[in-house]
């Protein structure tokens, strides 16, 4: 989107977040409150995912990383499970020409190894076919826990200190960074959780040091580029010091 449309939106160009991250929370109950199974509240917010792609992507904001399924989710019954993997499924293998018309690159943060056979099979090739695209980075946070991460990232270091390639001295926080799934990207300016929990639901602990945190209470079926857009208004009102003090007097 141009900066002079990007202003009439009431943003400064100057200041959008670079990383956006989401908690998509809140399914289960829009389908509860519409007397609905929980998995229609499911696949009303997957046409949610592909609004929020948009929008985030005509905004030029330049990574969105969305949480769609978590270490815990494989707790869940057994036929929710399937049906989110089957949305999934679905969204991986239709937004392949958006995602390529939108030069978005699909990026998967989390256990990949622990998804289904058929889905490892669409995501890689989504990924793979996405590859060189420059618009926006769009990660999606599959059997991801901020826990199991960092014990990746442990369990790596103290490899490579036993096999002598660093000391432990050595280790540094932007070497922790490194061997995370996040490695090379930039940490979110801004956290969203839909549905009004204020938690972070062991996503992006390590990431999110500095993020800016936005809790609403719309459930994230019902979420929309307007409302996104106001927080991102409120978002730059913040005064972000990442510890500092701002001025010198
Ligand atoms: C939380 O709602 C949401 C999830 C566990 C999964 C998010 C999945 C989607 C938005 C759809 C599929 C994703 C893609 C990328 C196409 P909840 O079930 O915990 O809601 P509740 O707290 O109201 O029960």
């Amino acid at each position: 989107m141009k900066s002079e449309k990007i202003q009439d939106l009431g943003l400064d160009p100057e200041k959008l977040p670079v990383h956006i991250a989401i908690i998509m929370d809140g399914n289960g109950r829009w389908a509860k409150k519409r007397l609905m199974n929980r998995v229609k509240g499911h696949e009303k917010g997957s046409k949610t995912v592909r609004s929020i792609v948009g929008a985030v992507r005509e905004l030029g904001v330049g990574m969105l990383t969305l949480y769609a399924f978590s270490t815990e989710n494989w707790e869940r019954p057994k036929v929710e499970v399937k049906a989110l993997m089957m949305l999934l499924k679905r969204f991986l293998v239709s937004e392949r020409d958006e995602l390529m018309t939108r030069d978005i690159r699909l990026n998967i943060l989390g256990q990949k190894e622990k998804l289904p056979g058929d889905i490892q099979e669409e995501t890689d090739k989504t990924v793979d076919m996405t590859r060189n695209n420059q618009g926006m980075v769009l990660n999606l946070a599959l059997s991801y826990g901020s826990r199991q991460e960092i014990t990746l990232a442990v369990r790596s270091l103290a490899q490579k200190v036993l096999s002598g390639l660093i000391r432990p001295d050595e280790i540094s926080e932007e070497m922790i960074s490194d061997h995370l799934y996040t490695r090379q990207m930039p940490d979110p300016d801004l956290i969203i959780r839909t549905s009004g929990e204020f938690r972070l639901s062991n996503f992006l602990m390590w990431q999110a040091a500095y993020s800016e945190l936005f809790i609403t209470d719309t459930l994230w079926p019902d979420f929309t580029k307007d409302e996104l857009i106001e927080i991102l208004i409120n978002f730059q009102e913040r005064d972000r010091r990442f510890g500092k003090v701002k001025c010198s007097t």
